[in-house]
């Protein structure tokens, strides 16, 4: 755990120049717009350890899969979220002194994420060895509302000496990833362009054929006046620089305002990129810095209307909420349904940028709750549009009649992850997108999505859960052989009890949906059957049989449910016996010593209570924490957010808050020291549920939204928002006191600490 930053309510602040934590700051200081983003790495040449990343989303590449023995049925490739063109790159050299923070000393290092504002900030005093000291100022963002747009001002002052200062903006598409499988370049060079102060390199990805174009344009101001230079290209294959010299007198600020595009061919005609970005750099260059800095900053302000969260009385603990917010609004925005949010964002190479079942078990009520419906529907469509792949998928591995397995890792539909465990096993992730379907309609009323998509999506989901069980003439019941669970420290095990619920309440689900469909909309119903080949009763008879007949392994000593069949001959000793230098395990023992361990990465069983506690008492749940909290070491940064929402519902505030605040600060306090990977964005999402959903209480039950919130130990009060049906509500929770404010015209019901309410438009009640 680390604790290098200043704790501030708005801002990410590291203050000292820390380089052993370069890697690490330069995920938590990442940009992104939904589109396109980077990680905080510094505009000028740094010869210490970094990791450059800038990614365009939606563009990737297969990197084909490396396996010691080849099995049928393993994915043929993983894909990539590609390192692209760096777009931020100003060398500096001041007499002929390169600028290189590894290699100066450095006073005063600032480094400044504005979370308000969506800017990233830099200053410093760096000293050459021959004594003349340089200050260094710069601010950069990427447009919300140009998205294509990124914009940087950086600023040299020489403090002690007149001279000459050189500066050389780039754009470098000669770029790698650092876990290519092969040492591989995925870019092919086209098109250079670069006269004056404007330049531009297109380039096209190998096998997948993406076209991106990145550009740059810029101006120079000497003390704040336009400033004319003597300009020199220099391009080559996939590179373009400008370079040119200023002579400074002592105090004199040369600045550099430098604007970057980015267009690809996700959203562009192919034979038109170049020109587009020419478009969009222009009006982008003529907009000018300031101008482009306030609509920015202006639809940021929007963002945090709908989506802010305050505590009141713990700084740490708001800016930690506060970041988990401002990196989910960075990397989805819910305007195209091909996106999805990828368990590192735009802030590292770890996951390739693909989505998992992270977004819908855990992003989900993010998007439902701050963002309007389109965005938390697109999450939806994502999926419903890779159902032929999904199905396609189930049919490599021999299932048929349109049962679907959905990819647990995925960029286009297909699955790609190189791990057999994780990929073949873990088909508990047919039950998030099952299940995610139920929390859209539960949470929004939209129900009329069954017809076609929901419907179309459970049926193949309950079609695999069929063919995927096994009658036990010895058990006597269904069985489900050679899973995985949510926890990946146990694999091939069988009967995992998370993945059977799914199994077994996935076709509940869909027979209520038929249900539905018949009594609503029977015309599209029968349409659809045709369209699927549904013989529904031919297949619902199975289901039924399955429902009743499913084998869950229970404790009956215990009363409880069990993670698997074989659990209980493990040595059950509570992780806090394991010596905290061997912590985290995954990073110090053996992968067969984990897998014979009781230790559990996350939220197995406590994850199907958690989706299903109104089907239990709390005797039920507290029985269940208390047998798995104690062996789980929460080494997947997905496990706290769901003990934080059970730990409230069965009365332990304290534990409530001790795993909220551990999901909250995960990143910013390196929790699990892998945040130079990337953040945890998706894990970002399960911070927000175990504040909402865990702290505030928040539930919908029968159409209606509940709050039952508690207030953790020191803090006197917070407030969060959320938008439910129209109506767009404030709760703010102090001592004693629930006070609820509806921002919105619209009449809303709901209860609060069991006491129904109504609230007509702009009217606040306090309970
Ligand atoms: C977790 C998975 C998760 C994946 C991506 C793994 O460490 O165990 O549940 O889907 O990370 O976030």
């Amino acid at each position: 755990m680390k604790n290098y930053l200043i704790h501030d309510e708005w801002k990410i602040i590291e203050e000292g120049f820390h380089p052993e934590n370069n890697r690490i700051s330069e995920s938590i200081f990442s940009l992104g717009n939904g589109r396109k983003g980077g990680r905080g790495n510094f505009e000028e040449k740094y010869s210490g350890s970094t990791l450059p990343g800038n990614y365009i989303a939606g563009v990737y590449y297969p990197d084909k899969t490396r396996v010691g023995w080849w099995k049928n049925g393993y994915p043929e490739y993983f894909a990539k979220v590609l390192n692209a063109a760096n777009w931020i790159g100003i060398n500096v050299s001041v007499d002929g002194e390169e600028l290189d923070l590894a290699k100066m000393l450095i006073e005063s290092f600032r480094r400044e994420l504005n979370m308000q504002e969506g800017t990233l900030s830099r200053t410093f005093i760096a000293s050459f060895k021959n004594g003349k000291k340089v200050k260094v100022t710069s601010i950069r963002f990427l447009s919300i509302v140009t998205p294509e747009i990124g914009a940087i001002q950086y600023s040299v002052e020489p403090l002690n000496f007149d001279g000459k200062i050189k500066l050389t903006p780039f754009v470098d598409f000669d770029v790698q990833n650092e876990d290519s499988n092969y040492d591989e370049k995925f870019w092919v060079g086209e098109y250079i362009e670069n006269i004056g102060n404007e330049g531009y390199l297109t380039a096209h990805t190998k096998k997948t054929k993406f076209l991106a174009c990145s550009g740059m344009k810029y101006n120079v101001q000497l003390d704040g006046k336009e400033h004319a230079v003597q300009i020199a290209n220099n391009s080559r294959e996939k590179y373009i620089e400008s370079t040119f010299e200023i002579k400074a007198k002592q105090n004199q600020v040369v600045r550099l305002f430098k604007y970057g595009v980015n267009t690809s061919s996700e959203y562009f005609s192919k034979s038109k990129l170049a020109f587009e970005a020419k478009e969009i750099l222009n009006n982008a260059f003529e907009t000018g810095f300031d101008q482009l800095l306030k609509e920015h900053r202006a639809a940021w302000a929007v963002k945090w209307e709908n989506s802010d969260i305050q505590i009141e009385s713990d700084v740490a603990a708001q800016q930690g909420i506060r970041f988990n917010i401002f990196q989910l609004n960075q990397t989805y925005t819910g305007e195209d349904e091909r996106l999805n949010v990828g368990p590192k964002g735009f802030t590292g190479e770890k996951y390739g940028g693909t989505t998992y079942w992270d977004t819908e078990a855990y992003c989900l009520p993010f998007f439902l709750a701050t963002a309007p419906q389109k965005v938390s529907k697109n999450l939806l469509i994502y999926r419903y549009k890779h159902l032929q792949k999904a199905i396609e998928n189930a049919e490599k591995l021999g299932f048929k009649n349109g049962a679907a397995l959905y990819p647990m890792v995925t960029i286009n539909g297909e699955e790609c992850h190189n791990e057999w465990e994780i990929t073949f096993e873990e088909i508990h992730r047919n039950g998030a997108i099952a299940y995610a379907i139920y929390d859209y309609i539960r949470f929004t009323g939209d129900k009329e999505y069954l017809a076609p998509y929901g419907f179309e999506v459970l049926l193949a989901l309950s079609r695999f859960w069929s063919q995927r069980v096994n009658w036990s003439e010895h058990k006597n019941k269904y069985v489900l052989l050679g899973v995985t669970g949510p926890n990946e420290y146990e694999n091939n095990v069988n009967n995992n009890f998370h993945t059977s619920n799914m199994a077994v309440w996935t076709l509940k689900y869909t027979l209520e949906a038929i249900q539905y469909l018949k009594e609503s909309h029977k015309d599209l119903y029968y349409k659809l059957c045709a369209e699927n080949g549904f013989n529904e009763e031919d297949e619902t008879n199975k289901w039924d049989d399955i429902i009743a007949n499913m084998y869950y392994a229970w404790d009956n000593e215990r009363k409880i449910f069990l993670q698997q069949d074989g659990f209980l001959d493990k040595e059950l000793l509570p992780a806090s016996q394991i010596n905290p230098a061997e912590r985290p395990i995954s990073q110090h023992w053996s992968w067969d010593r984990i897998l014979r361990s009781p230790y559990i990465k996350q939220a197995d069983v406590l994850q199907s209570l958690y989706w299903f506690e109104e089907k239990y008492d709390k005797e039920f749940i507290e029985r269940h924490f208390d047998f798995y909290e104690p062996i789980t070491v929460h080494e997947s940064s997905l496990s706290s957010c769901v003990h934080t929402v059970l730990a409230a519902k069965i009365g332990r505030p304290e534990k409530a808050y001790e795993m909220y605040l551990r999901t909250a600060r995960l990143d910013l306090d390196d929790y699990n020291s892998d945040t130079e990977d990337g953040l945890h964005i998706t894990s970002m999402g399960g911070t927000w549920l175990a504040f909402v959903i865990g702290l505030g209480g928040m539930r919908v039950l029968k159409d209606q939204l509940h709050f039952d919130p508690i207030l953790p130990k020191g803090w006197s009060a917070y407030s969060f928002k959320i938008n439910f049906r129209g109506a767009h509500l404030k709760i703010k929770v102090s001592d004693n006191k629930v006070r609820i404010s509806n921002l919105s015209d619209e009449k809303i019901n709901l209860s609060v600490n069991d006491k129904s309410i109504t609230l007509i438009g702009h009217s606040i009640e306090v309970i």
